[in-house]
């Protein structure tokens, strides 16, 4: 039976795109993007990368776009409900749903607390600038305001010790650790907006904040763009920088000082770049994680669902290889040279070490930083909302109690896993355990299943129908055989080719981290919730129609 409640939308077709193009542009596009592409060898990571955003994040992303409004009409906003709408209301689907509702809830565990380092450093900034007045101010014990170190290694300790990467624990050994005030804060201000509703709270907010995000990110370029060669070493210029991003080979230095080039082949063989490369699709385009499909459900029935959600899909893009890729890897070429990429390490170390150490060394770099800072923080909790509202629609979908009650049932869920994230901080084993389970491994699963309930229950012709009501521009008829025919194998063979090469190294790994070990305990005691909640309310369903 339909959910009894007052059907919620979105207020206006532009309002849809921005809230939903800011829910995909994060924390991904601007942090983990290129620590991805830096992991993996820079310009040959681009080349998976680039095949799959035209073979996977297009199609996938309009697919879940209609997918998500045919939900929306029948009436259900989470991915539990859509499924189980439209996969003819069996048993089967309604669990697959059920099940996919754990992506979102567990990225949303450990997504809040990166948010919260984002605003902490940009506050440390902030100090930093307010000192020129008299008003500097502190949040990082170890430091000056406005995170000014002497020697690029204090950059890293100090990332070390804000974190707690040194021991479990350490966030609440002595007093409250700043980091865990501002995680609440970064939580609350989410809970409130969710709880706004999907046009009052999420996109008024997003139409504020992400003119904002552009902003920070345009003055941030245009000051590298006019850097020149800031430390007048030869190969450290702007070009060097982008030729690092792009460039499918590149020159390395051996142990013993000779020098070779890179192979692109070396790279394309190994299947875990193209699993990472895709994954970092999935992840910036907030696809097969739930997200998109309860984004979409909130369009109303006649309102156009391509066009937006190509729009939404090219502006993320644009965001992350122009403005993302530009932002992060050149500059520290330009000041640390293209010998030391190598050592720039992942995600966080880029983010949270690396660039500090450029901002330090750039002029007015108080100010870019804290720009830069600030909108990692804006990007980023346009982002967290849109991770949290599934679970909000799941619980609304599921158990049709009032929104009060279901936003502080989210909030009990979300912050039991951000404490076991913030308790378990010793190498972010816990936070890297959830990260790849969820970030890496499940949106390939999520991604199958989602695909084969499209195109083998749902049908092509259905999907082109949803596509086409409204649509101002009509997707070509060739999408809906992509779907099936080329986005679908791809992404199966890509998953069994990682499984079959790199699974078993993953399960030994896990073997050997008892932190590991937990987070999948957590994961599968969710899991196992999500299901049992799923059963309960299936059965429900089923047994009040049988009854009308
Ligand atoms: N796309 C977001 C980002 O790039 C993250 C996200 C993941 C959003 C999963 C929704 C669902 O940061």
């Amino acid at each position: 039976m339909k959910p009894s409640r007052q059907q919620e939308h979105w207020g206006s077709r532009v309002g849809v795109v921005i809230a939903v193009a800011g829910g995909a542009v994060g924390l991904g596009n601007f942090l983990r993007f290129p620590g991805q592409v830096v992991s993996y060898g820079g310009g040959a990571f681009m080349i998976p990368y680039l095949l799959s955003f035209l073979f996977i994040a297009i199609p996938l992303a309009s697919s879940e776009w209609a997918l998500g409004r045919r939900g929306g009409r029948l009436g259900y906003h989470s991915p539990f409900g859509i499924y189980y709408a439209v996969g003819n209301k069996s048993r089967f689907w309604g669990l697959c749903g059920g099940l996919s509702g754990l992506t979102p809830l567990v990225i949303s565990m450990y997504y809040i607390i990166v948010e919260a380092w984002c605003l902490l450093y940009a506050l440390q900034y902030l100090g930093g600038l307010l000192d020129h007045c008299g008003l500097g101010f502190s949040l990082l014990n170890e430091v000056k305001p406005g995170l000014l170190l002497d020697s690029s290694s204090e950059y890293g300790s100090l990332f070390e010790s804000f974190t707690g990467m040194n021991a479990d624990g350490s966030l609440f050994k002595n007093a409250v650790s700043p980091l865990a005030v501002v995680t609440l804060v970064c939580a609350a201000a989410n809970f409130y907006l969710i709880y706004r509703g999907v046009s009052k709270g999420i996109e008024r907010f997003s139409k504020i904040v992400a003119p904002l995000v552009l902003i920070c990110s345009f003055v941030v370029i245009a000051r590298i763009l006019t850097l020149g060669n800031p430390t007048g070493t030869p190969g450290q210029s702007l070009i060097d920088g982008l030729g690092f991003m792009w460039n499918p080979t590149r020159e390395i230095v051996l142990e013993s000082g000779e020098i070779v080039r890179s192979s692109v082949f070396d790279s394309l063989s190994n299947p875990e770049v193209w699993l990472a490369a895709t994954a970092q699709l999935f992840f910036t385009v907030s696809i097969c994680l739930g997200a998109t499909c309860s984004y979409a459900s909130y369009v109303k029935p006649n309102e156009d669902v391509a066009l937006s959600s190509v729009t939404a899909t090219v502006a993320n893009e644009f965001c992350e290889v122009v403005l993302g890729g530009l932002m992060a890897i050149p500059p520290a070429v330009m000041f640390l040279g293209i010998q030391a990429a190598d050592k720039f390490g992942s995600t966080f170390s880029l983010g949270f070490i690396v660039l500090p150490n450029v901002f330090g060394q750039m002029p007015a770099g108080q100010f870019f930083g804290f720009l830069f800072f600030t909108l990692l923080f804006c990007a980023a909790i346009t982002s967290s909302m849109s991770i949290i509202q599934p679970t909000l629609a799941l619980f609304q979908d599921a158990l049709r109690i009032s929104r009060t009650v279901c936003v502080l049932l989210v909030s009990l869920v979300v912050l039991s896993g951000t404490a076991f994230v913030c308790w378990f901080t010793k190498d972010l084993a816990a936070l890297d355990a959830f990260d790849f389970w969820l970030a890496n491994f499940a949106p390939f699963l999520g991604g199958v299943f989602q695909t084969i309930l499209i195109v083998r229950v749902w049908k092509l012709s259905n999907l082109q129908k949803e596509w086409d009501s409204g649509a101002i521009v009509k997707l070509p008829r060739f999408f809906g055989p992509i779907i099936k025919y080329v986005s679908l194998p791809y992404l199966a063979a890509i998953f069994a080719f990682w499984c079959y090469k790199n699974l078993k190294g993953r399960v030994l790994d896990v073997a050997e981290n008892d932190v590991a070990q937990y987070s999948l305990i957590f994961i599968a005691a969710l899991a196992v919730g999500l299901l049992a909640l799923s059963w309960i309310v299936i059965e429900r369903w089923k047994k009040e129609e049988r009854l009308k």
